[in-house]
């Protein structure tokens, strides 16, 4: 595993951010964000942005920084669950050398790099409860202390976190320090889910339209009324994301037939009851396809909650680790942190992965 990051790699230059006018579109909920988020990004208090994946949580944290004093300092983003729970504690608050076989030099975290700058922590809930203590304490006095370090350090970082996890359940599981959730929350900003916001739909289409035809050079036509109002009725569980990759699909493939079939109905929700009595009910089945779902769910907690660790997860749940690997292929899970995102294609019936 390297750790040979430059510091300047990870000192990331502001990506291309949509205008603010199709970030926030004209729905109450995102103009009461767009108001909040301009009354808050000139004071250096830590911020929390909760909402759905694709929802634009990214955005709004580089026009925090954009907004801030601290503007022309640095911009330094980590993705907690990209890095390995064994080096994320190196890469956020760095090492000294000879803190561990390895560490032949000394190396700056991520947090020193964020000086007079913006720290912006995304998917804070993957955090374990020992880096959470750390980031507690760099909250509380502005101190950290490198791995292997006699002397705590001192730096002025404005934190800003995002999650798509409901923390507060994380805190009643035990996974999340509480006092840390009230240290990072001191503003809290949540994103609302494209479907609930349904009447920007049109501008935000417009934007990846014309955005995608630039890029790729293309002339595809605006979308019909008929797709248009599939598009309003689409329940969009990956928000603005999944309909930014559409609208790009239709740009590339250059039919409305190539991503009409995109836009599947939502999964059913058995647990709701509210199944249709007017035609034959299979209990057998719907018992079956619920037991199924249900232990789809807690699998994907667990495994999330042991940050993939597939051994730990399979301890957890008591069962063999050969069983929660077949598990695993059966719910259409992917295989490892890595590959987190669904996959189409799924093999379920490929023999049991090796580790
Ligand atoms: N409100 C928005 N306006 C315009 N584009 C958006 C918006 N929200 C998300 N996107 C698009 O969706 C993609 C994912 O947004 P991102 O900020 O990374 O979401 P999140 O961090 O919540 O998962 C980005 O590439 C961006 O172009
Ligand atoms: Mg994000």
């Amino acid at each position: 595993m390297s750790t040979s990051n430059s510091v300047s790699s990870l000192v990331q230059p502001l990506g291309e951010t949509p205008p603010e006018a199709v970030v926030f579109g004209g729905t109450d909920a995102m103009q009461a964000l767009r108001e909040r988020l301009a009354k808050i990004a000139g004071a250096n208090v830590p911020v929390l942005i909760q909402g759905e994946s694709g929802t634009g949580k990214d955005i709004i944290a580089r026009m925090i920084h954009a907004a801030s004093p601290w503007k022309s300092g640095p911009w330094v983003k980590v993705n907690c669950p990209a890095i390995p729970g064994t080096l994320l504690e190196s890469e956020l608050f760095g090492y000294e050398k000879g803190a561990f076989t390895g560490a032949f030099g000394t190396k700056p975290g991520r947090v020193e790099m964020a000086h007079r700058g913006t720290l912006f922590l995304d998917e804070i809930s993957e955090l374990d409860m020992s880096l959470q203590s750390k980031l507690l304490q760099l909250l509380q006095d502005g101190q950290f202390c490198r791995i292997g370090a006699q002397e705590d350090k001192k730096v002025e970082v404005r934190v800003v976190c995002a999650t798509n996890r409901k923390l507060e359940e994380e805190i009643a599981n035990g996974a999340f320090r509480a006092d840390l959730f009230y240290r990072i929350n001191v503003v809290n900003l949540h994103m609302p889910p494209l479907r609930d916001r349904i009447s920007d739909l049109p501008e935000l289409v417009a934007f990846f339209l014309e955005c995608y035809n630039r890029k790729f050079n293309s002339r595809a036509k605006p979308l019909t009324t008929e797709l248009m109002n599939a598009l309003r009725k689409y329940h969009w569980p990956g928000n603005v994301r999944e309909l930014e990759n559409l609208i790009k699909r239709y740009v590339i493939l250059g039919t409305e037939e190539a991503i009409s079939s995109d836009l599947r109905p939502q999964q059913p929700d058995f647990f709701s009851a509210d199944i249709n009595v007017d035609g034959p009910i299979s209990l057998k089945k719907i018992t079956r396809q619920a037991v199924h779902e249900l232990e789809r769910k807690i699998i994907l907690k667990v495994l999330q909650h042991h940050h993939w660790n597939r051994k730990q997860a399979a301890r957890a749940l008591n069962i063999s680790y050969r069983a929660l690997l077949y598990k695993i292929r059966d719910a259409g899970l992917p295989s490892n942190r890595a590959a987190r995102r669904p996959q189409a294609g799924n093999a379920p019936n490929d023999g049991v992965a090796a580790d």
